[in-house]
Order: structure tokens, then sequence, then C-alpha cells
């Protein structure tokens, strides 16, 4: 029998129990950064030194994290259902905790990208950082492969048919405030089940009246969630 689609729309609420910082938790600051000051191509025009310095402190602070047990949970969906995670998150968690397919609408922390050519790719080693004069083959600076704001989300076309074909979304860990990644589940089939796992009671636009909200972290959350689920696969 065909499995069916089930698709994971995370954000940084599901990496909080791993010690990393949600965005909208902390006053507009991200790690005691100015997101405008180190978030989007016009500072890194202006200022990239500070701008690698920023991504390297987050790298180093992913490879020292560990998946949890929120992260943990997802990745034994991929035994009962065809499973596609697509997060907004830059960490690799849900790969470190085994999920099979992820898809990363706003980038990886562990990639760095030609600054002239965008599909020149290349991963970094666990620890490594990004330095100024670092190159790419074309020559030109190195940078983090992270979606700024104001840049565009290549990736939101194929996540978009991924989520028009789902048989059940689960929205976790995400404050639903950035666009395009929040408008995704408006792409969803009119009987797509919806679950949402938040402490917080984050209104899903549209679609919210048919929304099975489970308002607790992640961890416990996400076991609710599999108790749910695979009482009726
Ligand atoms: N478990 C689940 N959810 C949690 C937990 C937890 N332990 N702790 C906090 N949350 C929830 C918050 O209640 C909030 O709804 O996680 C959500 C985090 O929201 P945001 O900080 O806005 O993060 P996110 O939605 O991922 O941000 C989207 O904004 O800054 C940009 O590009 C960045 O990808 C990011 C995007």
């Amino acid at each position: 029998m065909e499995r069916k689609h089930l698709v994971v729309l995370s954000g940084a609420g599901i990496s909080a129990e791993s010690g990393l910082k949600t965005f909208r938790d902390s006053d507009g600051l991200w790690e005691n950064y100015n997101v405008y000051e180190v978030a989007t191509p016009e500072a890194w025009d202006a200022n990239p030194s500070l701008v690698l310095q920023f991504y390297n402190e987050r790298r180093d602070q992913v490879c020292k994290a560990s998946p949890n047990k929120g992260h943990t949970l997802l990745a034994l969906l991929d035994d009962y259902f065809d499973c596609t995670i697509i997060t907004q998150n830059i960490d690799d968690l849900h790969e470190r905790a085994g999920s099979e397919k992820v898809l990363h609408l706003h980038g990886e922390i562990m990639n760095a990208r030609s600054s002239v050519n965008e599909t020149a790719v290349y991963r970094l080693k666990p620890g490594a950082h990004i330095h100024m004069g670092d190159r790419c083959e074309w020559g030109s600076q190195l940078r983090p492969d992270v979606v700024w704001f104001g840049e565009a989300v290549t990736q939101l076309e194929p996540a978009a048919q991924i989520v028009a074909q789902a048989d059940i979304i689960v929205i976790v860990g995400t404050s639903l405030n950035v666009y395009p990644a929040a408008g995704l589940v408006q792409y969803s089939q009119p009987e797509a089940k919806i679950y949402l796992i938040d402490p917080q009671d984050v209104y899903v636009p549209y679609l919210d009246h048919r929304v099975v909200k489970i308002l607790k972290k992640a961890s416990e959350g996400c076991e609710i969630l599999l108790n749910l689920l695979l009482k009726n696969a």
C-alpha cells in the first residue's frame, strides 16, 4: 500500500530545546545582533567581516548542539510515512536526527557559497569558519549559503509542490511571521489534515479553523502527535 505523504513545516522552535535561540522570542535581536546588520544583502555590502563573524558564531553553536527529542521523534515518521521536512532553519539538526528528506527554505549554515554564482555551494567541515579572502573558483568572496531578508527563496516552488501533495501537514515551532515560508501551508489540499505544535497559539491564516493544535513544546508535542498519527496509520 502506498504510504501517506506527510510534510513537516518546521521553524526555530524545533531547535529551541537544543539550546538554539528562536528569533521572535528575543526582542528583535538574534543572539544580541540586530538582524538587519547581519542578515541582509545591504549588511554584506557594508560590513562583510561582521556578517561572516556572526554566521561563524552561529555555525560553532550549531556544531556544539545536538538534535533534541522533537527532532528524533520527527525522524521516526520516515518509518511510517513518505515524509518530507521543509524547514526554515539553517541548522542541520533534522538531518543529524536521521530525517531522510529535508528541504531548507532559508539555506544551510554548514554550506558556503560563491557570492557571484548561487549554485556554487561548498560543504564546510564541522567547526570550519569562512574568512575574508576565502574565494570560490571564480575568485569571488565566499559567503554563507543562507537566504537573507530581501533575497529570493528559490526553494519555494519545489516546497509548494510538496505541500500540495500532502495528506498530513505538521507545523512545528514557527511563528508564521516570515513570508513566503509562512504562506506555504496555503498550498495544501482541502482534505489535508493539519496539526500545529507550539507552546503559543499561533494563528494559521485562512486555515486556522481546521488546524488541530497541540500547544506544547516540541519534545512533548511530537510525542502526542506520534501517538495520534500512529493510532490512525
Ligand atoms: N517547541 C516548539 N516551539 C517553540 C519552542 C519549543 N520548545 N520554543 C519556542 N517555540 C515557538 C515560539 O512560540 C514561536 O512560535 O517557536 C516559534 C519561533 O518563531 P520565530 O522565532 O519567529 O522563528 P521562525 O518562525 O522559524 O522564524 C522564521 O525568520 O528571522 C527569520 O530567517 C529567519 O527562518 C527564520 C524566519
